[in-house]
């Protein structure tokens, strides 16, 4: 049970399931050579996210957290034509690198990218009273989890799914004796959505390549 077999795991997976042109190889590597932070989703974790956002028809979708925009390529790949994601990053460099990325993938039309904290930009957005989100990924700073979830409901459809990323944390989430921002981020998000009758809910563990952690996933009802 190490991290070793996991990845042993994602990369079979990965080998069986996901086409060489799906899987964005260049997109990562451009990533690790701008060293920004290797916390992209996995490739069967981007895959997910796509079949997720395919399945319902999501049109337009709310990302918290671009980094280098492996994710929002994969959700801009689930939008179609005329379809639109909205994604956030606080971090000028990540932004330019992303936006690289996006515009080599063929997927500009399709990304509203908007550099600065995300908490700062999102009442902007909702003055902008924008067509309602089919999907929000939210994956940026952890302790902002349960804000940027009162956003996303928000600005959400009905039958809308929230995903949130990073809720697990190697166990922190359920260890009291774990008192950092992501581990508190985490159990604020938790009791949130508890307590929010407007959304049905549940969350999966995951381990993979990124470790021991996992998605919240919410659908507004
Ligand atoms: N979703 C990406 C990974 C995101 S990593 C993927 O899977 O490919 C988290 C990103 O959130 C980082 O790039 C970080 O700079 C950004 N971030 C952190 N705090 C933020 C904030 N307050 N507002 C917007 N983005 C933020
Ligand atoms: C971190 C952030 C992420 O979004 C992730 O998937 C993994 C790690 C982090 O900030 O450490
Ligand atoms: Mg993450």
């Amino acid at each position: 049970m190490t991290e070793e077999n996991w990845r042993r795991v994602d990369d079979y997976i990965a080998a069986a399931l996901i086409s060489e042109e799906e899987a964005q190889e260049e997109t990562l590597a451009v990533n690790a050579r701008e060293n920004l932070p290797a916390i992209d989703v996995s490739p069967p974790q981007g895959k997910l996210l796509h079949l997720l956002a395919y399945a319902i028809g999501a049109r337009h979708i709310l990302e918290i957290g671009t980094l280098g925009g492996y994710s929002t390529i994969w959700l801009a790949r689930a939008v179609g034509d005329g379809g639109m994601v909205v994604t956030f990053e606080v971090d000028p460099r990540h932004a330019e690198v992303a936006r690289d990325n996006i515009t080599r993938e063929g997927m500009s039309a399709r990304v509203d990218l908007r550099v600065g904290p995300a908490l700062a930009m999102l009442p902007l957005l909702v003055a902008e009273r924008p067509e309602p989100f089919d999907l929000t990924f939210i994956d940026a700073d952890k302790p902002n989890n349960a804000a940027y979830f009162a956003y996303a409901l928000k600005l959400s459809r009905p039958g809308a799914l929230i995903i949130v990323d990073n809720v697990v944390r190697e166990g922190a989430v359920a260890d009291p004796s774990k008192t950092d921002g992501g581990a508190l981020g985490a159990r604020a998000l938790f009791e949130a959505v508890a307590a929010e009758r407007r959304v049905e809910a549940t969350a999966v563990q995951t381990v993979g390549a990124k470790g021991w952690d996992g998605f919240l996933i919410a659908r507004v009802t």
